[in-house]
């Protein structure tokens, strides 16, 4: 069977920018930022992306562009014993991280309603606050709209990879940048914000903690889409003639700057209007919304600034569903249509508990969470970096000729040997010292 392909460099570099730029980055950056004190955390977090991260978004796009092969294919091609578990549990991590994915998508879309009807634009911290836990503690409502935003997402994978991802990624991530822009420009010019700004940008590393740098590796491989199999089976897509190092540089990089955008986008307003900086899942959604109240044409930004998330959120969650489709195609022999039918139906249903255990069923807890905050934490803490760890041992000790060979005419011999090395050794060293630590 001859694989898809995407239809130019640029159109991959997108489309694996959309994957990364998402949710990951305007909505949970921010939070997790001002939860673990600022500064500090911006700098362990860049710190971790541009040297893990670049690592290891490399060696996914190699593995994936050598075994012309998904997740799982990868590992059974190049290696097979038992490395295919890697995959196995990337795939598996996909699955889950897109049932509570597709209920925070399913906010966005609640707030293009609220925009609409103007009921979000007050700047009283009070009221959107309140406006923000009823609607996410409400037992139907967002089990409504986490229902569309599955929808929307098969709609997309079902109808292929590139016509559907590719062509969404291209007019997104334009639009997105300009709007943030203008929204920061706007957020640094009131009152107060220049506390926030340095908040946001100044470290101090009195707040470093094991517990931070957990923090920062979970975000970092959360953001860049990492750990999951997702760059393997992106990078299968690739032509041999595209420069994949030119290309994850500029998946990270764009990446980094969309967190960096949304931290400077969230925190200035943040001080600005007085709200609590640790106020958790939610901060995002209830400040944007007081910035839109002091802009002139406020409630078109507001709608307009919702739906790029909303497209932002799709283009991740496209991603997601799209490994689990190909699995499931690949793997049980179902057609496109089937497989991303079921998955789609699955993630929903799994998504049900995630949602209402902020609400009704909030109560119930795990280890001391939520099963929301279950998910996230042993999708984002536990099992990315686990599998990060174990891809860059596959890749040091085992892969490394079919790695080396995708990427030796684009790397000098140098940056080869650094990069095996740090496989090899220090990635999985610092990623184990970092969940030991965090523990
Ligand atoms: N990186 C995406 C985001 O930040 C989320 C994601 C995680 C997508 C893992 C794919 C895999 O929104």
């Amino acid at each position: 069977m001859t694989r898809s392909q995407w239809g130019s460099r640029l159109g991959f570099i997108l489309a694996a920018a959309g994957s990364a730029i998402g949710l990951g980055a305007i909505w949970k950056f921010p939070y997790v930022a001002a939860t673990n004190g600022g500064g500090a955390f911006l700098f362990v977090y860049l710190g971790i992306c541009l040297t893990l991260g670049l690592a290891l978004m490399l060696s996914e796009m190699a593995l994936g562009r050598a075994a012309n092969a998904g997740a799982v294919g990868a590992f059974r091609k190049l290696a097979g014993g038992f490395w295919p578990i890697i995959g196995y549990m990337g795939v598996l991590v996909c699955f889950l991280i897109l049932s509570f994915y597709s209920v925070v998508g399913g906010w966005t879309i609640a707030y293009i309603g609220k925009s609409l009807d103007g009921s979000i634009l007050t700047s009283d911290a009070k009221a959107l606050g309140a406006i923000f836990g009823g609607f996410i503690s409400h037992p139907s409502l967002p089990l409504l709209y986490h229902g569309v935003f599955a929808l929307l997402t098969l709609a997309v994978v079902a109808g292929g990879v590139q016509k559907g991802i590719e062509a969404l990624s291209k007019f997104l991530m334009p639009a997105l940048f300009a709007l943030m822009l203008l929204l920061i420009a706007r957020g640094l010019t009131l009152p107060g914000a220049l506390d926030g700004l340095a908040y946001f940008v100044a470290p101090d590393f009195s707040k470093l903690s094991g517990a931070m740098l957990m923090d920062a590796l979970g975000l970092a491989f959360f953001s860049l889409s990492l750990g999951l199999g997702i760059m393997i089976t992106y990078g299968s897509y690739v032509g041999r003639d595209s420069n994949l190092v030119g290309s994850a540089l500029w998946v990270i990089v764009l990446t980094v700057a969309t967190c960096f955008l949304a931290g400077l986008m969230v925190l200035p307003a943040v001080f600005a209007f007085g709200f609590d900086p640790s106020a958790g899942p939610g901060l995002t959604f209830i400040t944007m919304p007081a910035v839109f109240a002091h802009l002139p044409l406020g409630q078109l930004f507001a709608v307009m600034f919702f739906c790029l998330l909303l497209l932002a959120a799709l283009t991740s969650s496209v991603s997601l569903l799209e490994v689990v489709t190909s699995f499931a195609i690949d793997e049980l022999g179902l057609s496109r249509r089937t497989a991303a039918c079921g998955m789609a139906a699955a993630t929903f249903l799994l998504g049900i508990p995630a949602s209402l255990s902020l609400g009704v069923w909030g109560d119930f807890q795990l280890f001391g969470m939520n099963f929301f905050d279950l998910l996230d934490f042993v999708t984002s803490k536990l099992l990315m970096p686990l599998g990060e760890l174990l891809l860059a041992l596959f890749v040091g000790w085992k892969a490394w000729p079919a790695v080396r060979d995708e990427l030796a005419a684009v790397c000098p011999p140098r940056a080869m040997t650094a990069l095996r090395g740090f496989c090899m050794a220090l990635a999985p060293a610092l990623i184990g010292w970092i969940l030991v630590g965090g523990f």
